[in-house]
């Protein structure tokens, strides 16, 4: 290690909460599509997009040049939530491009930048909306560590941290917790219909179509659709979240599509903006928007540079099917080769799930082992993260621009660095 990727000064003066300079311990650089560049010039390839903020890759060309001909323009840069014309312009292509095709009606609300803050708001509505407090959230859920969406994430590392009552949150289990035969929503819809069970009715429910940071858990279709029945009919507000598995992600602008339903509440962040830059934002029905003027404001309402990234993405993939051919092909490619690299170690009795350009392989037989790939990946040029309760899953969350190649090459690294593991 050089003195420009030594880590000391992090080591020194970062606080003790840092996370992925840990488990990718260099000083990155700079960046481009599916390529880091560290300070030494070592080149990585990219299977973590930066949690998921990157579908489009790196510095995409289009959106670069769009940020910087509205930096030389004197575009407004603040973010409180007045009207400007690279918001304005972000709204019509989200309505002309997202939701008239897809039938929504929802409105839009701007929250702060992060992923949390849209899921805050998307919580605080849905209790104004319906005067009740109690929301259901899932196991390994994960919606955010403010103490709002805390309150709704499953894992105990999290939790622990919060020093205060996570409360008005009921558990139920996600769809396949109890084992392939069991529809988990039997106890919830019985619990609802039985005064002695003790849930409170609740204000929402908040679920993940495929659960990221919990396992790669997916909720099937009919799962989605029984969700959607039970809670419509009791008056309970659906809140998909939509942070990490949507804007593509597994195969559509939104992870709940396939199953046909229509969420009342939807919360986007992460990839929304494409370019990496931070922004969030919540679809909420009209009969659900509440809010009196004012009532959830701040100053970051809206990023502007993040509004025209945005919307260069929309009008560049979105306009036809064309993208998400391309990430049909290639997800097929990955899932083809996760399977075979199951098959090539049988004995540890690999799962591999997902949807689309997210899924994982998860070993519960030896927790530690995709840690310890991932680690042994990141030594031989590849960044790829794991998840799950125990990090028992490694996490497949490549850019959705990557090529065929490249995803191929990413692969052989991971092939190269289990065996490594495995070898001692
Ligand atoms: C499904 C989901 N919801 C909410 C969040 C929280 O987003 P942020 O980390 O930007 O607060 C995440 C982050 O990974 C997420 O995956």
């Amino acid at each position: 290690m050089s003195s420009a990727t030594a880590l000391d000064v992090f080591d020194r003066r970062e606080s003790e909460v840092r996370g992925y300079v840990r488990a990718f311990p260099t000083v990155f650089d700079r960046a481009s599509g599916s390529t880091l560049v560290d300070a030494d010039g070592r080149e990585y390839l990219d299977f973590f997009a930066g949690a998921g903020v990157l579908n489009y890759g790196h510095n995409n060309p289009a959106f670069t040049s769009a940020l910087i001909e509205y930096l030389e323009h004197g575009g407004i840069i603040h973010g409180l939530d007045m009207a400007t014309s690279a918001k304005k312009a972000f709204i019509e292509a989200f309505e002309r491009l997202v939701l008239a095709p897809r039938g929504l009606d929802h409105k839009l609300q701007f929250t702060g930048p992060t992923g949390a803050n849209a899921v805050e708001a998307a919580l605080k509505v849905a209790r104004q909306a319906t005067g009740r407090s109690n929301v259901v959230a899932f196991t390994n859920a994960f919606h955010g560590l403010s103490l709002g969406g805390l309150a709704t994430t499953g894992n105990s590392h999290y939790r622990a941290a919060a020093g205060v009552g996570l409360d008005d949150v009921s558990r139920l289990p996600f769809d396949g917790y109890l084992g392939p035969d069991v529809d988990t929503l039997d106890l919830f819809g019985r619990m609802l219909d039985d005064p002695g069970s003790g849930l409170d009715l609740p204000a929402a429910v908040i679920v993940e179509a495929v659960q990221g940071e919990g396992g790669i858990n997916v909720a099937s279709p009919e799962w989605l659709r029984r969700l959607r029945a039970i809670t419509e009919a009791r008056g309970i507000l659906l809140i998909l979240d939509e942070i990490q598995a949507g804007v593509g992600r597994t195969g559509a602008f939104f992870a709940f599509e396939e199953s046909g339903i229509v969420p009342d509440i939807v919360t986007v962040s992460k990839s929304i903006s494409g370019s990496g830059l931070p922004m969030s934002l919540v679809l909420l029905r009209p009969e659900v928007d509440v809010w009196k003027p004012g009532a959830h404001t701040g100053t970051f309402r809206g990023n502007n540079l993040a509004f025209v990234s945005a919307r260069v993405a929309l009008e560049t993939y979105w306009a036809d099917s064309a993208f998400m051919d391309g990430v049909a092909a290639k997800s097929a490619l990955l899932r083809e080769e996760l399977e075979a690299i199951a098959a090539e170690h049988v004995d540890l009795g690999f799962v591999v799930r997902g949807r689309g350009l997210f899924q994982g392989i998860a070993c519960d037989a030896d927790r530690t082992l995709a840690g310890r790939v991932s680690k042994a990946a990141f030594e031989r040029g590849l960044v790829i993260e794991t998840s799950g309760a125990h990090d028992e899953v490694l996490k497949f969350l490549p850019a959705l621009t990557i090529t065929e190649d490249e995803l191929r090459r990413g692969l052989a690294i991971v092939r190269e660095s289990l065996a490594a593991v495995r070898a001692g």
